[in-house]
């Protein structure tokens, strides 16, 4: 069975596992915000404001998306780089740390991997155990001759966050090891604590946070990304960046997205509570649920060897679920589901019901 690498387009899912494409689907693999972009969005398209941005040519420098964001952290813009979607950077950094040696702490992302691949270097996975919690001393013995940590808080696809003091310890091993140390905040818009890393950037030259704007404020399709760390790693970034690469509607949209705060702590409370709700259900239902933080979470069931049955269950209803075959210490245990609205979610809860009593 050959499944898509990521979530979203589920034409890809039902193609590979050969069921007919439902006529109507429910998108679970696909981890952006489920209530869409902000209306300021939909707004500003219809009205027709950013039709010079698919005209002219963008700021190459990204000026003054850079600056705001750059201000909002009280760094320097030197700091800070934006990309095509967070994964533009990733890629960015793997090349920049090209032929190195780079320590995942995994499940993580599938794209640490196949882009530090891409540029050659040696990957090791330090692979974490359910229930996926991080400490010092698993990671520790792996920083000496590693030139590059990724780890992801919270983290996709668990939706686990991680201790903030053993990730400190870890930075600063990590310090003395000459290890850099990148902790992708993609998901942090949606947790409730807001727990960044961010605010040690300055303190330690060898972190490097990663953000992502497409899942908030759910512009997949837009790509907004940046990165905030030390000036020169900005900078070798930078020089291997293609010129125009964030498009001039992405800048502009960008600016007006900053400002969305209500839209997020909405967004924040809707969500937390829908997670908790399906979790209370799917557990009556005898599943199990990962501790997440975040706007997905792994669902099992116990007595299984793997999630195919349901998954498959699922799919042939409409709703697309994430495998997780293609995540490293998951191997297909596991579903990776959306958080979706209220009666999105209640339909996943009534396919599960339906699924137990079918077995
Ligand atoms: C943990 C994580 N980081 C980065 C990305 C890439 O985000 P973007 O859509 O901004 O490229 C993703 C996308 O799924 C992700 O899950």
């Amino acid at each position: 069975m050959s499944l898509p690498n990521h979530g979203a387009n589920p034409m890809y899912v039902t193609q590979a596992l050969g069921i007919q494409h439902p006529d109507n689907v429910i998108d679970f693999s696909v981890n952006t915000n489920p209530y869409g972009p902000p209306s300021c969005l939909k707004s500003a398209l219809k009205s027709g404001a950013l039709i010079e941005m698919l005209t002219s040519y963008p700021d190459p420098e990204v000026t003054q998306l850079k600056s705001e964001l750059a201000d909002s952290f009280g760094i320097n813009s030197s700091m800070l780089l934006i990309g095509n979607g967070a994964a533009e950077l990733i890629f960015l950094i793997a090349n920049v740390f090209q032929n190195k040696r780079v320590a995942i702490i995994e499940p993580a992302f599938s794209e640490y991997r196949d882009a530090c691949i891409a540029y050659g270097c040696e990957v090791t996975s330090i692979i974490l155990s359910p229930p996926w919690i991080l400490t010092y001393e698993e990671v520790e013995p792996y920083l000496q001759g590693t030139d590059l940590l990724f780890l992801c808080t919270p983290n996709n696809p668990t939706g686990v966050t991680y201790d903030e003091k053993e990730i400190v310890k870890i930075i600063k091993k990590a310090d003395t090891t000459g290890t850099s140390v990148v902790i992708d905040e993609a998901f942090f818009d949606f947790t409730m604590s807001q727990k960044t890393f961010s605010n040690l950037i300055s303190e330690y030259s060898n972190l490097v946070i990663l953000r992502s704007l497409t899942k908030m404020y759910a512009i997949a399709g837009l790509r907004l990304g940046y990165v905030i760390g030390p000036p020169i790693l900005m900078k070798k970034m930078k020089e291997r960046q293609p010129p125009w690469s964030v498009n001039g509607l992405a800048q502009q949209v960008g600016l007006q997205l900053l400002q969305e705060k209500a839209y997020v702590k909405e967004t924040v409370a809707k969500v937390s509570s829908e997670r908790e709700r399906v979790k209370r259900e799917a557990e009556q239902l005898g599943f199990s649920v990962s501790d997440s933080s975040v706007n997905f979470y792994l669902l099992s069931e116990p007595s299984l060897q793997n999630m195919d049955h349901v998954m498959k269950f699922l799919i042939k209803k409409g709703i697309i679920v994430r495998h997780t075959y293609n995540f490293n210490g998951l191997e297909g245990n596991y579903l990776r589901c959306a958080v979706k609205t209220k009666e999105e979610n209640d339909l996943l809860l009534a396919s599960l019901k339906e699924w137990r009593g079918t077995c």
